[in-house]
């Protein structure tokens, strides 16, 4: 490799056309090695404090306002889900010790998934490890080789593994065209399963799910929404983007994580009984792997009951939403298309994206940066995640510091 280091990026180093299967590693090591003392951020630059508004460096010791993580209602640290945690850990022990299908169900997880069930409105819901496991269970379990899937071309890493893995014909449409999608409708033959996001994990824009809903009854699509990032905190009732669209009962699988506005860790499918005892016994991804660990699943019972419970903290998460959008938009930050908690900054140039992160990080700001494969190349940008947990005043200083760096790396004028 003679090329400047600066001239590669981690998608150089997926396949090796040597004899041994091991060279892979090899160059990408030397490349990290060259990369790494100038300033490439590999992401795994640890935390030494919770996910609180403000986070502690462990390299450092230096204490950051913290805008890059979800926990979008603030509910990883609140006493009362750490007391039902503790609560759950004693009675309970570390593990669940079992997968589901065997020892490892006990009564909180069926507690939690009826508390998620009737939260959604539906007859039931299944708890599995992670957000990613669940769409790769879920995926797998309803769509047989020959079987379509039609999805969002912005659609996370997860529903894409989860449609290799069931080899199943996947037909992307451009992101949020619903006359893409109809064309995709039209000509794809079969069994087909639309799969779309509710906010989309990198742009922060919403699916026009009234729009999509409409044309998967009109094409005899079943449709499944993935509200990672939006389950909780929209919709009057905290229901999440379907009940904001008034569509709930024309969505056949609802999935949702309880790594996000929930500040926990694992994945849900919510639906009919028949979908959910169905999935009990085909998704590969939860009945071979141990159930959610018993703590975790006492804190999120109790993060879910006060996310119910105080409709305020959505009032306070979206009120801060406005002033960063407004603020960052004032201050001619680039921002996307986002319209929800999450808020790109764009950025569009990968060489220069880990100075401005370690400039940011000088002035203060926790962001981490998101380059391919997580976007597409030359599209990277730092992603704000907002949160009922910030303080209004310190967002808008925050943006006032991005704009600033920005301005100095000459990214807006
Ligand atoms: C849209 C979407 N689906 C699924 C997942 C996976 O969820 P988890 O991180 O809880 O495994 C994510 C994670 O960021 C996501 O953004």
């Amino acid at each position: 490799m003679t090329a400047h280091w600066t001239e590669y990026d981690p998608s150089h180093f997926r396949m090796t056309t040597g004899d041994d299967l091991f060279d892979v590693h090899d160059h990408f090591t030397r490349w990290r090695r060259d990369a790494e003392p100038e300033g490439y951020n590999l992401y795994l630059q640890s935390l030494a404090s919770a996910p609180t508004p403000s986070v502690r460096l462990e390299r450092n010791g230096t204490d950051l306002f913290n805008l890059a993580s979800y926990n979008y209602l603030g509910l990883s640290h609140r006493p009362e889900v750490i007391a039902a945690a503790q609560e759950g850990l004693a009675r309970y022990g570390l593990g669940a010790a079992g997968s589901p299908t065997l020892s490892g169900l006990l009564d909180i997880h069926k507690d939690l998934e009826t508390a998620i069930a009737a939260h959604k409105g539906v007859d039931d819901a299944i708890l599995f490890p992670s957000g990613y496991s669940a769409n790769i269970g879920i995926i797998s379990a309803l769509v047989s080789p020959g079987d379509s899937v039609i999805a969002d071309i912005s659609s996370h890493a997860s529903i894409f593994d989860g449609c290799q893995f069931a080899q199943a014909r996947l037909s992307l449409f451009r992101h949020n065209d619903m006359s893409n999608l109809k064309k995709r409708l039209e000509t794809v033959q079969g069994r087909k399963l639309v799969i779309v996001e509710g906010v989309y994990s990198m742009d922060g824009d919403i699916a026009p799910l009234d729009k999509v809903a409409e044309l998967c009854r009109q094409y005899g699509a079943r449709l499944m929404v993935d509200e990672a990032h939006s389950a909780f905190i929209y919709g009057e009732k905290g229901r999440g983007l379907a009940e904001h669209f008034c569509i709930e009962d024309q969505v056949d699988v609802h999935f949702g994580t309880l790594s996000k506005s929930l500040g926990g860790m694992g994945g849900y499918a919510a639906g009919s009984s028949s979908l959910i005892y169905y999935l009990r016994s085909y998704a590969r991804s939860q009945m071979f792997s141990c159930a959610l660990a018993p703590p975790l699943v006492t804190g999120v019972s109790e993060a879910l009951r006060i996310a119910i419970a105080e409709p305020e903290l959505r009032t306070k998460l979206w009120h801060n939403v406005a002033v960063m959008r407004e603020t960052l938009l004032e201050l001619n930050v680039d921002i996307g298309t986002s319209t929800s908690q999450v808020i790109p900054i764009m950025v569009r140039n990968d060489k220069i994206i880990f100075e401005i992160t370690r400039a940011l990080e000088a002035a203060g700001v926790y962001l981490n940066p998101i380059l391919f494969p997580a976007v597409k190349q030359k599209q990277s940008r730092f992603r704000v995640s907002v949160s009922a947990a910030h303080d209004p005043d310190q967002l808008r200083t925050a943006a006032q510091l991005i704009a600033q760096v920005l301005k100095t790396h000459k990214v807006i004028k």
